[in-house]
């Protein structure tokens, strides 16, 4: 059973100093980007927050949204991350960048490819030329449980973006700009996940729900936790690491029973590019990984030799992190009182 602690972590430990800061995020419209936006000003004043995305009507709306005095930093940028003169143009005098546009619909990328690597690998490239050449100070790339070990084309193109991500930090140089990321479960409620797709089929009054399979488990993270961890990997970078929040599992049944109790369920299958449990580090990465408190650090080598920001113990060869054999559960209660918000 899970200790209501863990449902509730918050990362808000060792959060940057950005009053007076520029800071730019990319994807800046979506489901994160909006939520960190929030959460930045709830925080802090800094001199502009960009946001940065391509779509002018999500902007709008965004603007329209948050038109009080308190967003008066916001400046709203058009542009696409596969353009590197206009993400150039977007980080002068920018001094922090989250990276959170992507292409994340799994099957859209699989019939899809060339578009996703365009903007979830080019896109990464573009992002790390653009910030070495306007002196941008530091970093981080969003990343998923999908880039590990990956089976489809998504994870494929995030872990691509994790490893230029990490490699950048010696592509910059003197020029000190700094790299790393963040890889984490689903998150709760965002865009094109599962939470919406089941309040939508229970609000129509479906006689029952899909379930892919009886047996399948997800990390998951709420928004306003993913926020939190992205900012204090922030502020806990030294450049090159790849930062893994400690979070619960649940079982997709758990879920069901959460969201519409005694509805039956109707199994379909894992579909093409899907896993059964999803994994935050492999076996392979233990020798490089670091425990602290409330995360994982997976530290490149060439950091461990020139000192890390982060010390903790570090983790067993044998250790790995997945889905399945978390210690840490969310139960249909836990559950039902962390959808209802979404
Ligand atoms: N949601 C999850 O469960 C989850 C879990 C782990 C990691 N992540 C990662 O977290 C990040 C944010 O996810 P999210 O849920 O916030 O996604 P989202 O709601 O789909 O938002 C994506 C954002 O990226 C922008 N975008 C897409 N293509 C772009 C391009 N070529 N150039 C510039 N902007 C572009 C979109 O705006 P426009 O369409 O207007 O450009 C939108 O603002 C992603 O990197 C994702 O891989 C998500």
């Amino acid at each position: 059973m899970i200790d209501p602690i863990v449902e509730m972590r918050n990362f808000r430990t060792h959060l940057p100093d950005l009053d007076g800061k520029v800071i730019l995020v990319t994807g800046g419209t979506g489901s994160f980007g909006q939520r960190f936006v929030k959460q930045v000003l709830d925080i802090a004043r800094p001199k502009k927050l960009i946001v940065f995305s391509r779509d002018e009507q999500k902007q709008y709306e965004m603007e329209q949204a948050l038109s009080t005095d308190r967003y008066e930093s916001i400046r709203y940028f058009l542009g696409d991350v596969r353009d590197q003169p206009r993400l150039e143009q977007a980080m002068r005098g920018v001094d922090y960048v989250v990276h959170a546009a992507a292409m994340k619909i799994v099957p859209s990328a699989e019939y899809n490819p060339q578009e996703c690597v365009a903007t979830n690998i080019l896109g990464a490239q573009n992002i790390v030329n653009a910030a070495i050449s306007q002196g941008v100070k530091r970093l981080i790339n969003l990343s998923t449980d999908k880039a590990v070990n990956p089976i489809n084309l998504y994870g494929a193109t995030k872990l691509a973006a994790e490893k230029i991500f990490t490699a950048a930090n010696s592509l910059a140089g003197r020029n000190g700009t700094r790299f790393a990321t963040v890889r984490y479960g689903n998150v709760i409620g965002s865009r094109g996940s599962v939470v919406p797709l089941f309040k939508r089929l229970v609000a129509e009054g479906r006689d029952s729900l899909p379930i892919t399979d009886e047996r399948m488990t997800r990390f998951w993270i709420t928004l306003d936790q993913g926020v939190d961890f992205v900012l204090s990997s922030l502020e806990l970078m030294a450049g090159g690491e790849v930062f893994v929040p400690k979070i619960p599992s649940m079982r997709m049944v758990d879920l069901t029973k959460a969201m519409a109790p005694g509805t039956p369920l109707k199994i379909i299958g894992i579909r093409p590019g899907e896993k059964l449990h999803e994994v935050l580090v492999v076996q392979d990465e233990a020798r490089f990984t670091i425990e602290l408190k409330d995360r994982f650090v997976i530290v490149p080598e060439h950091i461990t030799q020139a000192g890390s920001n982060v010390s903790g113990k570090r983790v067993s060869e044998e250790f790995s992190y997945i889905s399945n054999t978390n210690s840490e559960w969310l139960t249909s209660d836990a559950l039902s009182d962390l959808v209802v918000n979404y």
